[in-house]
């Protein structure tokens, strides 16, 4: 079992990504070496979850940047003349950056993630060229700068950890249980997670009962990822239908006696109004009625102040195959390697709505815990104050 979504070389130049199609069967690396390798791991979902994704699409423009730098300087005429002529000009290269981040702007709209990497690439870029850098102090530049990426994640995400446990256990009991949603761990991020890297906190501290996890239909993010990483990690955890959860919350068994529900975050508009899986949003209702705490955990990169509120996020469709069809691995005859399975379940004919992830209002959010800290609601508001929050740090 690999909890490594992502694996990237400076030198020599490599970057492998775990295809999450095939897990928790088969554990199968893919080679990225250009953009468009990276547009469609992102796109097919092979790799998926908000960081993760702006993580790769940085990677894969560098991977493709540094394996044409290393060619050009080595072998300059193993190159064709178009590539050729943009590793001699500033300018050119700036062009190809500019359309490989539009191209892989395309693949996934909701998670603010990949647009704020590509800016951040793009400023790079462009500044580079006004100060009149060569090609090779260009491209090094994104190399750091997407390394940079890789490396924060994982130490954002430890401290997203610390700040929600805190959070959590301030004033109540020291053992509880908790329910999560999708998948948010180390397979979505470069490592540990974010509403996973909490609860891993939570179990790494001794506060832990029990995580329950939804399956995540449709694409089952829960029943195959989360947990495979909640078994990896051996913590203790039950795996429950996303339609289970309401039940969940009105049972009080020792274990069931839910203290939160804990989620990710694709995109925080400014207020507070939260994008993240399908389904987060019910869950938010039902927390509310149980009076349960119910905590976005999330970076301050998937805050997007430029989102006056929820109604701005761009919602993601996905095709109506992941409904109508259940996915399963199995073996084939002659040889050990799984090929995913496709089982029909409703009628030829059905319509079918795909919508990818929802908006959570701000008012049913208890706190959205950053690596910068915690953010709750002014007494009596109804949206958080995200602005503010992020000026005072
Ligand atoms: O469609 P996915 O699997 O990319 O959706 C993932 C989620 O909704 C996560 O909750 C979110 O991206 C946060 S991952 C740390």
């Amino acid at each position: 079992m690999s909890l490594k979504a992502i694996v990237y070389v400076r030198n020599p130049p490599s970057l492998e990504i775990l295809n999450q199609l095939l897990l928790p069967h088969e554990t199968v690396y893919e080679s990225v070496t250009t953009v468009q390798q990276g547009y469609e791991q992102i796109k097919q979902m092979k790799v998926r979850g908000a960081p993760a994704i702006g993580i790769v699409a940085a990677l894969s423009l560098v991977i493709d940047l540094q394996l044409k730098l290393q060619t050009f300087n080595k072998n300059p005429n193993a190159l064709d003349s178009d590539i050729l002529n943009m590793m001699n000009s500033p300018l050119l290269l700036g062009n190809f950056i500019r359309d490989s981040l539009d191209h892989l702007n395309q693949s996934r709209p909701t998670a603010v993630n990949l647009f704020r990497t590509s800016d951040i690439l793009w400023k790079a870029t462009s500044s580079g060229i006004k100060k009149d850098l060569g090609t090779k102090q260009i491209i090094e530049s994104l190399v750091d700068m997407a390394e940079q990426m890789l490396f924060d994640d994982l130490k954002d995400n430890n401290n997203i950890g610390k700040y929600g446990v805190e959070f959590i256990l301030r004033n109540g009991d020291k053992r509880i249980s908790v329910v999560t949603h999708c998948n948010t761990g180390s397979l979505a991020t470069s490592g540990y997670g974010t509403a996973l890297g909490i609860i891993r906190h939570l179990y790494a501290q001794g506060n832990l009962l029990r995580a329950y996890y939804t399956e995540t239909r449709p694409y089952n993010q829960g029943s195959r990822l989360t947990s495979y990483e909640l078994l990896h990690d051996k913590i203790p955890s039950t795996l429950i239908c996303d339609s289970m959860v309401s039940a969940l919350l009105a049972s009080n068994k020792m274990d069931h006696k839910i203290a939160a529900i804990i989620v990710g975050a694709d995109r925080v508009a400014k207020n507070g109004d939260t994008a993240n899986k399908i389904g987060t949003y019910q869950l938010a209702i039902t927390a509310k009625y149980h009076n349960v705490m119910f905590i976005v955990a999330a970076p301050s990169t998937s805050i997007d102040l430029k989102i006056k509120n929820g109604r701005d996020i761009t919602i993601e469709e996905r095709n109506e195959d992941e409904v109508v069809f259940v996915n399963g691995l199995i073996k084939q005859d002659d040889t050990e390697k799984y090929q995913i399975k496709k089982v029909r379940v409703p009628p030829q004919g059905v319509k079918v709505w795909n919508p990818s992830f929802d908006v959570t209002p701000a008012e049913l959010i208890t706190a959205i815990v950053t690596e910068k800290g915690v953010v709750e609601k002014e007494k009596g508001a109804k949206e958080f104050d995200l602005e503010k929050f992020l000026m005072s740090q």
